[in-house]
């Protein structure tokens, strides 16, 4: 079994990330934290709990609050895409389970992985913001988690937030670069893995709702306006899952078909492209051939970023396990 932590701003994609990892016999979730991103952190929190509830996972594992803004900077949302409730406002969100009282996301974490040294994977599938405040406090311990599964960057695509950066880092990069530069491995799957043939269409939305219950019905439903939104920006009626396709990646490496080591640097400092992360699989350049050179000031790669998937494979995957 894979011990595993997951940070999230859940927003309807986590959701179905939340779900494929609460059902998969093959992970342990030691935890569920939260932290603003798609939604305020309070509104994260109760999709979470619902989440988890829906989930039929038992026993179910402890929801801690975190971070209700980022390190630096005021906080951004993302409604326009996931609906005021960030769960499609389609009034599914009744939990009637409570977060843990009294440690914040951040601790827990830390406790956890001094509990558990070397063996605690954590997937962060919303702003760093949490991850960055356990590691600025407890170096030492953090430097045992064993590894970093992150939905975040646009790949070696274009941005979704502004033309450079995706969410997850636009929302908190000054968070992200600590994370980047800690040290401890870190996998990236981008959001150019998550459009395309990863993403749900009519025909496996219809499926879902005829051979699923109440978890598929959920996770259908609470995409309704993500599914909207695409239709209106990218002009394809296609629900794409960034933070689904990245715990599939983490939990099923038989969907993974490519990857690069690559150097990256987070851009922090000039407004227009705050949040763009650079990504250098070492290639031959004009100005910069391989990790010899240093780049961005580091001699050696420090990200695995995901560069193929078996998009078909990774959507059978995930209907089997939200219709069983
Ligand atoms: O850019 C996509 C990411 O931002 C996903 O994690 C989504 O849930 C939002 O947090
Ligand atoms: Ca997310």
């Amino acid at each position: 079994m894979r011990k595993i932590i997951i940070d999230t701003d859940t927003g309807s994609d986590d959701a179905v990330a939340l779900l494929l990892a609460l059902r998969e016999p093959e992970a342990e979730v030691l935890a569920l934290t939260t932290v603003s991103g798609n939604v305020p952190l309070d509104q994260a929190t109760r999709n979470c709990l619902m989440t988890a509830e829906i989930s039929g996972c038992n026993p179910l594992p402890p929801v801690y609050l975190g971070a209700d803004r980022p390190l630096m900077r005021p906080p951004v949302h993302a409604r326009n895409v996931h609906g005021e409730d960030g769960m499609g406002d389609r009034d599914l969100i009744h939990p009637t389970i409570s977060p843990v009282a009294g440690e914040h996301a951040a601790d827990a974490i830390i406790r956890l992985v001094e509990q558990y040294p070397d063996e605690i994977e954590l997937a962060v599938i919303g702003p760093a913001t949490n991850v960055a405040l356990a590691m600025m406090k407890a170096p030492a311990v953090m430097a045992r988690l064993k590894s970093i599964w992150t939905m975040g960057t646009s790949g070696f695509g274009p941005g979704n937030t502004t033309p450079v950066s995706e969410f997850n880092v636009y929302a908190d990069a000054e968070a992200y670069k600590v994370m980047l530069d800690f040290g401890v491995p870190v996998t990236i799957v981008g959001y150019d893995m998550c459009t395309r043939e990863a993403a749900w269409n009519v025909e496996d939305t219809d499926r879902l709702l005829k051979n699923g219950g109440e978890c598929a019905r959920f996770a259908v439903e609470s995409n309704c306006k993500l599914r909207e939104f695409s239709i209106a920006h990218w002009g394809s009626d296609l629900i794409d899952l960034p933070d689904a396709v990245t715990l599939g990646c983490m939990l099923w490496p038989e969907m993974v078909k490519g990857s690069a080591a690559c150097v990256s640097h987070v851009c922090v400092e000039d407004p227009a492209t705050y949040g763009q992360v650079i990504l250098y699989d070492g290639h031959l350049l004009a100005g910069m051939d391989g990790f010899a050179q240093a780049p961005y000031g580091k001699t050696a790669p420090n990200c695995t970023v995901i560069t193929a998937i078996d998009g078909a494979l990774y959507k059978e995957k995930l209907e089997e396990l939200l219709c069983r």
